[in-house]
């Protein structure tokens, strides 16, 4: 017997007032729909099973280049008539011997460890359900349970009596399941009730019809299962779930200023004695090595930043690898490919791209350095500028070892900086440069005597 795993999404989101489907919508640079995925992947399921319904096409094509989109059947769901109907359009395709966990495609923050706890208990019965004590409890399903204090029924609160509406033990919509059983309840459910619907809940008093007992797993973590249902919602979700990852990255020995002030979206992994400044933004994957200190206002985004690189204020870095005890910025920006070797210096104003800087180079002020090759050791000095783009193609620049460029240079590629040579400054450089020799490339000055400044004229 294997696990099986229904994800719901197929649902309009109509308060989200978005054209991008509601299970899309990032929660700390995630689509929610990812996060589940990544939840029932936790749970060690055999196979997934997506509902989707509106806006399908968008959500598949948004998994197409993913490496969960062989991982998923994707079952369409036309109309859609309620959860009970969702999850039966999935069910032809799950083997009757295993076992269901139903999730819902916009309930993003699921803990992998509780949902295997609340299959275990699904056990013998075949039906489990989460559940949750809430002060606010309006709107969801509510738990029916006799004087014995077993489960009888799943009551929505439009179906609710004025009693019942009392209740504060609600239904997460996360739900166990032996396949089979599923199967023969959800064939017997009917649209009988306030929203004309097929509920999924209604299999709960139809297995106590049969004599079984519903077990039940309650947590005490609501924003574990809290759903979204507008962006209100997800703006808060958001705050508390950056809150929590930032007080998990101080625990575990990052120093964090300012716990509501860093920003992690996506999986990053950090070394001994890192200090993080406020407003910092981490996205997608990346490594920050030991001792890294990361100043204000700096995006970070899939990249890997080596041990003792200090990386200062309004810094913008995507797709680098940072090698060792590099200095980077203020306000640098290191486009994808960039590649600071060992003890590299990037300082202000700074742009480069598909570039490797060697060890020990520098390039410290108001430059663009982009397909480049800079060996060691190198100066590359103020207002440097590789013209490397013709208008159609782009060309390679490549600067040897010891070179130092004199300010102001222009460097038309293709061309190559021999190993220890110079460039005058404000040259526009051409042809290569042999190893050793000074390059000039530009108008001779002139100065000239008893220059006479223009004068205003008068009418
Ligand atoms: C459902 C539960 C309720 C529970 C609540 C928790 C039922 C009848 N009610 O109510 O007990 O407290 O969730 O949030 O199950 N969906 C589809 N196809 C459909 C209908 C829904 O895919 O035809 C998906 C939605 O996209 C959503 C999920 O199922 O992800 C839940 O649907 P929703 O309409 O939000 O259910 P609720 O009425 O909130
Ligand atoms: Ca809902």
């Amino acid at each position: 017997m294997s696990l099986e795993v229904i994800i719901l999404a197929a649902g309009k989101g109509t308060r989200m007032y978005s054209d991008l489907p509601k299970v899309l919508h990032p929660l700390a640079g995630q689509a929610m729909l990812t996060r589940v995925i990544e939840a029932a992947e936790a749970t060690g399921a055999d196979k997934i099973h997506v509902v989707t319904g509106f806006q399908s096409e968008m959500v598949r094509n948004h998994y197409q280049d993913s490496p969960y989109n062989d991982r998923i059947h994707w079952v369409e769901q036309t109309e859609q008539l309620g959860t009970g109907h969702a999850v039966s359009q999935a069910l032809p395709a799950v083997d009757p011997d295993n076992q269901v966990l139903v999730l819902y495609g916009d309930v993003p923050l699921l803990e992998a460890e509780t949902l295997t706890k609340l299959v275990a208990a699904c056990g013998d019965s075949g039906i489990a359900v989460l559940t949750l004590d809430t002060a606010n409890p309006a709107g969801l399903g509510r738990i029916v349970r006799n004087n014995k204090g077993d489960i009888t029924e799943i009551v929505e609160e439009k179906d609710a009596n004025i009693e019942q509406k009392t209740i504060t033990e609600i239904n997460t919509g996360i739900m166990a399941f032996s396949a089979a059983k599923l199967k023969a309840w959800l064939e017997k459910t009917n649209t009988n009730n306030a929203q004309g619907e097929y509920y999924l809940t209604d299999t709960v008093a139809m297995a106590c019809a049969d004599g079984l007992k519903v077990s039940s797993l309650t947590t005490e973590d609501e924003d574990s299962v809290q759903g979204v249902n507008n962006r209100l919602q997800l703006a808060e979700l958001e705050r508390r779930l950056q809150r929590k990852q930032a007080e998990q990255i101080a625990s575990n020995g990052t120093t964090v200023l300012n716990l509501d002030r860093v920003e992690i979206r996506g999986h990053t992994t950090f070394g001994k004695d890192v200090v993080i400044d406020i407003n910092v933004i981490l996205e997608g994957d990346n490594h920050i090595g030991d001792r890294v200190r990361i100043g204000p206002n700096t995006v970070i985004k899939n990249s890997r930043i080596g041990s003792d690189t200090c990386i200062e204020a309004f810094s913008h870095l995507e797709d680098c690898e940072i090698q060792l005890a590099c200095q980077i910025g203020p306000y640098a920006r290191l486009r994808p490919g960039t590649v600071l070797c060992d003890k590299a210096k990037i300082g202000n104003f700074v742009e480069t791209k598909k570039t490797v800087i060697g060890k020990g180079s520098k390039v410290n002020h108001l430059s663009y350095i982009g397909d480049a090759q800079v060996d060691e050791a190198a100066n590359v000095g103020a207002g440097t500028i590789t013209c490397n783009y013709d208008g159609v193609n782009k060309y390679k620049t490549h600067i040897k070892s010891n070179a130092f460029i004199g300010s102001n240079t222009a460097l038309v590629a293709p061309v190559t900086v021999g190993m220890g040579a110079t460039t005058g400054a404000g040259s526009v450089i051409t042809s290569d440069i042999p190893d050793g020799q000074l390059a000039i490339g530009r108008g001779k000055q002139r100065n000239i005597p008893n220059w006479k400044r223009p004068t205003k004229k008068t009418d």
